[in-house]
């Protein structure tokens, strides 16, 4: 038997809108693309010898359709369904699947928000929640994961 260790995968899910980063209400979301948060996070994940996947969406049952396709495949999830995390019990039930650790993020506070922004869909399923750090929230959850499993 190979004594090599099998890569760990972690799936990181961004939500609608957050393709728009560095242009969109940068006074909220900073100015760093989405781009350069998944590069950053590939890299960091290849110190922590973590596969990092990274997909974003603009449509919910896109995002469905790829939690349903991590099942078995992935040993972790970070998810930042951004608008969605208010609105939608079908990415809630879709996350009820999977038998990994699931870190919810928001770069912003979501509590220091409007009202509608307080309540989130996930944060009672999700194994822990992260929101208010910025971009470094990101890398706090992939680390946080990374010690998980
Ligand atoms: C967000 C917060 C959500 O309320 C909002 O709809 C987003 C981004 C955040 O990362 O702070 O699109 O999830």
């Amino acid at each position: 038997m190979s004594k090599r260790k099998t890569l760990r995968k972690v799936l990181v899910i961004h939500g609608p809108n957050l393709n728009m980063l560095g242009k969109r209400e940068p006074d909220i979301y900073g100015k760093t693309t989405l781009d350069e948060i998944n590069k950053k996070l590939e890299k960091l994940g290849k110190k922590l010898g973590i596969a990092v996947d990274t997909f974003q969406s603009n449509h919910e049952g896109s995002i469905v359709e790829k939690i349903q396709d991590a099942m078995g495949k992935c040993q972790g999830l970070i998810i930042n369904p951004a608008a969605y995390t208010h609105t939608s019990i079908a990415i809630r039930d879709a996350l009820l699947i999977i038998d990994a650790p699931i870190i919810e993020i928001h770069l912003s506070n979501i509590y220091k928000r409007e009202a509608f922004r307080h309540k989130s869909m996930i944060a009672d399923i999700a194994t822990a929640q992260i929101a208010g750090f910025g971009i470094l929230g990101y890398s706090m959850a992939l680390e946080a994961i990374a010690t998980m499993i």
